[in-house]
This record gives structure tokens, sequence and C-alpha cells, in this order.
């Protein structure tokens, strides 16, 4: 089973997100899962240099786009036992960074027709899968449904769409249509992407792929709703036999406080104690907070935007405040959180700390440090903050939502299970309920609080299972084409 995976992004050559972090470690899991899985992604210039210098040339050809050609060079470069190809093109990748450019739907466009040329020119490589991720990729299923049908082997073709985030859609002005995609005759193909005066890319692999997965089974039934759905619903309602979910993992070998260089002290779940309180006093030192163990230290590590969940912290922030506690946010985002953020450690310098920036390093000595994360999403596909923390031993405080729902066990006093707090409504009073739920258990109930911190340290979280549910799905689906054809 050959199966090409395609992304924007795949830690440690480009990652803005969690996105990244997906796209850096399933690839590997698959191929462990015994599948034989590459991946295939811009060749964006902010790839770090030692990436690019051993990056192989394996095809140069031209791409048709709209009325143009444009070049396009197919690069190839083996990372811990997994083949990535990087497609190349200066005039769209030579640019700082990944998105936001004027011209991203074309460079879009461009990037999901080369990934189609491409399979022309990969020696000894012709994929059963193709597996796509976010808008980026969604033109994939719609230009091969639509323009390579007549070329040998592409028929046969299956095609797995998964939603990673359905706020971003890549919606274009409908001209889009006649002058980059060369779609503008194609009815099926108007009918489908237009809606208004507009085109969503992201609408596209909705309508075309043969199978649509999501980063959880919750989240998947939520966006048949439309309070989840951000105007795609109606879509998901009427495509739920080929919808499912599956939980993301985590690189489990990485995201490790056993191994992390970025600690000063390294622990695992047998001596948490030691490790997490010498964590804490450096990072209360660092931050200029009192270095006392017993005030419970709580923290938000995350992209400060709406989804997050932010604004309910920032309705009950200064009564939160008032309790016995320390609160530290790291993260970068949109104006109005940073601020905010930034006014409160003004207000309460003893008692809060506003770190504005996007720091790995900085982010693991928080997850190690903490008492409790914060992540009250308002909606959440699937969410790596939480995971991450609990490996650490930091219970998350969550929204019942997406994979914050699939991932955290809520504590039971009465039975002693679970391995965090959650809470289900979007109510900024029900989440300050359920913090101070968490801190009086944290500080009068001190063996019921290390059981449910060593429970959230042994979960699992690796990709395994979530791998192994992918490759049963490409078998299927390669068995159901058969038929088919
Ligand atoms: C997006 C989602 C997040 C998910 C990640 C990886 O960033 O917002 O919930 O964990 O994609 O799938």
């Amino acid at each position: 089973m050959k199966v090409l995976y395609a992304i924007f992004e795949a830690d440690p050559f480009i990652k803005t997100g969690g996105l990244g972090d997906v796209g850096g470690s399933l690839p590997g899991a698959l191929c462990r899962a015994g599948t034989q899985t590459r991946a295939i992604l811009p060749k964006l210039s902010s790839i770090p240099d030692k990436y690019k210098s051993r990056m192989e040339t394996l095809a140069e050809f031209e791409v048709p786009l709209g009325w143009r050609r444009q070049y396009c060079g197919v690069q190839k470069l083996e990372e811990k036992g997994v083949v990535y190809y990087f497609i190349d093109n200066e005039y769209y990748f030579k640019r700082p960074g990944a998105y936001g450019y004027n011209d991203e739907g074309e460079r879009v466009a461009f990037f999901c027709k080369a990934v189609l040329e491409s399979l022309q020119h990969l020696p000894g490589f012709f994929p059963d899968i193709l597996h796509c991720n976010d808008w980026h990729t969604g033109l994939i299923p719609v230009f091969l449904r639509e323009q390579y049908m007549g070329l040998p082997a592409y028929g046969r073709i299956a095609v797995v769409f998964t939603v990673h985030n359905l706020k971003f859609q890549g919606i274009f002005p409908k001209a889009m249509l006649a002058d980059v995609l060369g779609l503008a005759n194609v009815k099926s193909a108007a009918d489908q992407l237009l809606f208004g005066d507009v085109i969503g890319f992201l609408r596209g692999a909705l309508c075309y792929s043969d199978r649509l997965t999501t980063v959880s089974p919750t989240y998947a039934e939520e966006i048949r709703t439309a309070y989840y759905g951000e105007g795609l619903d109606e879509i998901f309602r009427r495509r739920s036999g080929i919808l499912s979910g599956i939980l993301n993992g985590i690189d489990t070998d990485k995201v490790s406080p056993i191994s992390d260089e970025y600690l000063s002290e390294t622990y695992g779940p047998a001596d948490f104690r030691r490790g997490k309180s010498a964590n804490k006093r450096s990072l209360q030192r660092d931050l200029g907070l009192e270095g006392n163990p017993d005030i419970p230290l709580l923290v938000i590590v995350s992209r400060l935007t709406e989804q997050k969940g932010l604004d309910l912290i920032l309705g009950i922030l200064d009564e939160l405040l008032c309790e016995n506690i320390q609160l530290a946010v790291l993260g970068v985002g949109d104006a109005k959180y940073e601020n905010a953020f930034r006014s409160c450690q003004e207000r309460q310098p003893h008692k809060m700390r506003a770190c504005i920036t996007f720091d790995p390093a900085m982010s693991s000595r928080f997850y190690a440090a903490a008492d409790m994360l914060l992540m009250p999403s308002k909606f959440e596909p699937c969410g790596l903050s939480q995971m991450a923390a609990m490996r650490y031993g930091t219970v998350p405080i969550v929204r019942e939502t997406g994979g914050l729902a699939d991932s955290v066990i809520a504590y039971n006093q009465y039975e002693e299970t679970g391995d965090g707090f959650s809470f289900a409504n979007y109510n900024a009073h029900e989440l300050l309920f359920t913090i101070k739920r968490a801190l009086d258990i944290f500080s009068n109930h001190k063996a019921s609080w290390e059981a449910l911190v060593r429970r959230a340290m042994e979960k699992d979280f690796s990709w395994k299972a979530s791998a192994e549910k992918y490759a049963g799905l490409y078998q299927e689906l390669v068995s159901q084409r058969r038929e088919v054809l």
C-alpha cells in the first residue's frame, strides 16, 4: 500500500502550529503501521539550510496553471526513515514564512497541481492513496477528478482528506476558476466550489474526496452542526457516511520530560515530585514570581486566538487572580489578547507573567514547571498542548469539545479516576468553578492530586493506535475502489 501524504508543514522543516507536528510525525507512524508512506510539501525558503543542502533533485518539468505553465522541481530528502518530496518553485516559495501572501490562492493552486504532475516523476513510487490535509491541499482531489482521469493509473488513486481546522477554508474570488484553475467551463467543479460570489478550496476537497477525516471523533460529530460547521455543516451531514474522526497522537520520544534537553532537571512518572518541583522553582525564579512550591502555578501555552477560549479567561481574569495562584501565559497571536495579558501583568506583577513569544524551549519549561494548564477552547479539532502538558505531569483544565473531550477524562473524586478537569459550556464562570475545584484538590487532597498527575503522565498518546486506524481506512478504501473499477 503506497500512500503519498500531502501537507504544507512538517516539523523539523517548517512548522507554524499543530499541523506541522502532525506532518512531522504521522508519516513515520504510518510506515511503522505497515504502509509505504511518503510525504510531499512545498520547499519554503524558511526550511533550515542544513536540510536544503541535503535535498537531491529528482525531476524538473512544467506545470500547467490556467493559461500559463510554471517551472516545477521535485527534490527528495530522507529524514528519520521517511522520504519527503519537496516541490520547488522560487517564484512562489522563496519568501519568508509560510502563509499570508496576496497571491495565496495561486501559490496553493500551483502546489496542488504540482503534486499531481509530480506523480509521473517519482521513481518507483506511484501512490494508491493520496492523503491531503487542510485547505492548502484542497484542490488536489478537485484537479485529480476533473483534469487527470484520462492519464493512465490516476483513475485508481483514492483520496483521503483530513480537516485540521475548519476556520481556514481558502476562500477566493470566483474569477480564479478561469484564470488560475482552468475550471471555468467545468460545470460540476463550479457547482461544488462556488458559494455566493466566491470559491472555497476546502469546500472542493469535502465534495471531491473519497473519505473525510478529522483529528478527533468528537470534532467529527460536532462539525455536522451549524455551531461548529463554519458554514460547511450541510456538506458534512450529507457526506456523514464517509466522515470519521481519528485522534492525533504525539511524538512521544520528542515530547517527553525524561529526555527534554531544555529542562534543567529531567524526570519521569516515577520521580515527578522531585523533577517538577525543581523545574517549578527555576521557572518561578526566571519569571520573577515567588519561589514557593505550595502556590499553584497555572499556565496557558497557546496561539493567542479566539479559538483557544481566551475570552473566557479574560472574563474571569481578575477574579481568578484573587485566588492564591500564579498565572503565566506563553504565546503569540491577536493583539487583543497579547495586550490584555500584558496589561494584567502590569496590574499584578507578583502573580501574573505574560511571555508574548513563540519559544519551544520556554514551552517545555512551562509544561515541566506548571501544576495546571488552562485550555478552555471554543472549538478544538484535536489540540496538542493538553497532551504535552499531561506527559509532563501538568493537569489540564479543558472545555469538553473536540479532541479535548476525547483526550482528557474528568477527575472523579469518588472513584479516584480521571486525568484532568473539564466543563461543558462556553461560559467563563463554569471555567472559574472548575479551576477552583482543581485548586481545592491541589491544596487540600495531596495524595489524590499526585495520583491524578501520575495517571496523566502514564496515558498513552503515541501515534500507534491512530496510525493503525488510518492504515485500516486506506485498506478499506483501496478494496472498495478495486471493486468499482
Ligand atoms: C489545528 C487544530 C488543532 C489540531 C492541529 C493538528 O491546529 O486547531 O486542534 O491539534 O490542527 O491536527
